[in-house]
């Protein structure tokens, strides 16, 4: 099977009352980690990665080319949805360009007409290629990529202007952040998410900063409307972790084990078994 665009996905798991994963990729390892989990628990997926994090990889081509070829190498028959996050109108276009199935337009820094007039063309150039395409109403708390915005709640009569643009899904700050949760966190509010799901008419949502959401919550907001879940920090905090006990406990230094496919194996092994815990609490499992 090639990687499909999102929006069958998005539209089935709306309609099935689950949330795709769209879990971030870092690198070749990352890939074939969140390839694995998903064909392990029978879910399809959005494998997405940031400007910068393709940068790192090597530029978009390179992303593409990897998820891609990856995808025909380990034999996966789950659906694949390739997926750019928090692209810029520039970044956007070139990634439509480069082979990428969905694209994230992200104008929420920009005036409300900006971000209108903007989201309206990468809508349009994007479904002229078959592509699909998130847009963002408010900021999402936290930093990303170096870029820090202050979370505040979306304007529902925003969020119905950018849905009725015909993008396919939209992201909605709800109280959500990236990166950490502080301790003092005050949890998702249920009132914005409702008010927000009748303003779109249908129009799947997305939750940004997955990482470290109580379950409990996850499924509450599943049922109001989202359909994708962004993870990237929690898989990194469980890489990092694993694979400081692995040089901690002092095994870099027996054997081999120096040689990159050991010493980046329990991290490895860490991101699949998180990848698949979050798969099921997403209720993505055998929806593919
Ligand atoms: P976390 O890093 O908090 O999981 O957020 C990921 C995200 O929302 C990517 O857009």
């Amino acid at each position: 099977m090639v990687m499909v665009s999102a929006t069958e996905m998005m539209i089935k798991a709306h309609e099935g009352h689950y949330a795709i994963p769209a879990f971030n990729t870092n690198n070749l390892e990352w890939t074939k980690c969140i390839l694995t989990a998903v064909q392990k628990m029978n879910s399809p997926v959005i494998i997405q990665a940031s400007e910068g994090a393709a940068k790192y990889m090597g530029g978009y081509k390179n992303v593409v080319d990897l998820v891609r070829n990856l995808h025909d190498s380990m034999g996966i028959t789950v659906p694949v949805a390739l997926h750019l996050d928090h692209g810029t109108y520039e970044g956007a276009k070139a990634c439509i360009e480069a082979g990428f199935t969905s694209v994230m337009f992200d104008g929420s820094h920009f005036d409300f007409d900006e971000n209108v007039a903007k989201s309206k063309e990468i809508i349009e150039y994007a479904h002229s290629k078959g592509v699909s395409v998130e847009c963002e109403v408010g900021g999402i708390g936290g930093t990303e990529d170096g870029v820090t915005s202050n979370g505040e709640l979306a304007d529902p009569e925003e969020c119905a202007k950018i849905a009725g643009l015909g993008v396919d899904f939209l992201a909605a700050g709800i109280g959500n952040i990236h990166g950490k949760y502080p301790a003092n966190w005050a949890g998702l509010n249920f009132d914005r998410l409702n008010e927000i799901n009748e303003a779109v008419n249908g129009k799947p949502l997305v939750l940004h900063g997955g990482s470290g959401i109580p379950f409990d919550q996850v499924s509450k907001a599943i049922s109001m409307g989202v359909s994708k879940i962004n993870v990237n920090t929690e898989l990194q905090l469980v890489f990092a972790a694993a694979t400081r006990k692995f040089i901690e406990e002092g095994k870099d230094l027996e054997g081999k084990n120096y040689d990159p496919r050991k010493l980046l194996k329990p991290g490895c092994d860490a991101i699949i078994d998180k990848a698949c815990e979050l798969i099921k609490a997403f209720g993505s499992d055998n929806k593919a």
